[in-house]
């Protein structure tokens, strides 16, 4: 099936002093796609991810949005787009906890321009649909750690972007919390039409997604189909 690219990255090569983090790798995420990058620990996950999500310049290679690449942007450019294209939930500690979930939510909105007032506004629309109602008010060390990644869920997909980015999302969560908030990233996505690139150990987390590559050793190699992960476990 023809599937319009969205994000593509094209012979990346990421060097850490003497260590080669990518070796050359090629990656192109579908339109809608929910895509699970798996792997051994120091395989180039995370590096790959903040690569394609210019957070991080390849050495070389290119990367490119709708066709147009991005890695040679600047960095006030980049960091535009960041906020403006993507999304990212990380695995904790990423909502400033001085403030109510509602602004945490909001604040991406408010850094385009938005007013505070239709910042918060729209901010709220997002509580119900995720489980989240009457917690708009509550600041993040009043969360459980489920109720947190919601947030920031929440706060990944408020402005709409095109890709949202989760390294490791549930890491910190016990495995049915950790599932459930899964699923839910997986389905949110989806019904905001974004796409996903999700790094996960899980293999439960892997089946959810379209398609899961493998990293070893700095290379992507096409890891099976999801639906035959752990088929037999
Ligand atoms: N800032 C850095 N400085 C030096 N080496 C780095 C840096 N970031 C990553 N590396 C190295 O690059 C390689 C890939 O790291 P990366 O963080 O991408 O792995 P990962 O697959 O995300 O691992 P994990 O599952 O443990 O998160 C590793 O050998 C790591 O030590
Ligand atoms: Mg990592």
């Amino acid at each position: 099936m023809a599937m319009s690219v969205v994000l593509e990255g094209v012979g990346l090569v990421k060097r850490f002093g003497p260590t080669v983090a990518l070796g050359g790798v090629g990656l192109a995420l579908g339109r809608g796609e929910a895509l699970a990058i798996m792997g051994p620990s120091g395989s180039g996950k995370s590096t790959l991810l903040h690569c394609l999500a210019g957070i991080m310049k390849p050495d070389a290679g290119e990367v490119r949005l709708l066709g147009e690449r991005i890695d040679t942007l600047g960095e006030r450019r980049r960091s535009e787009l960041r906020r403006t294209r993507f999304g990212f939930v990380f695995q904790f500690g990423q909502l400033l906890p001085e403030l109510p979930a509602e602004e945490n939510v909001a604040l991406p909105l408010m850094l385009g321009g938005l007013s505070r007032g239709d910042a918060v506004r729209r901010a709220r629309e997002w509580f119900g649909p995720l489980g989240l109602g009457g917690m708009e008010g509550r600041r993040p060390g009043e969360l459980s750690g489920g109720q947190a990644q919601r947030v920031a869920i929440a706060r990944a997909l408020v402005t709409g972007p095109a890709v949202i980015f989760a390294d490791e999302p549930t890491g910190a969560l016990d495995q049915g919390t950790g599932h459930d908030t899964m699923n839910l990233l997986v389905e949110a996505t989806k019904h905001n039409g974004a796409s996903l690139v999700v790094v996960t150990h899980d293999l439960q987390v892997a089946r959810w997604c379209d398609r899961v590559v493998e990293v070893r050793d700095g290379q992507v190699i096409p890891g099976a189909a999801p639906e035959m992960i752990g088929a037999t476990g």
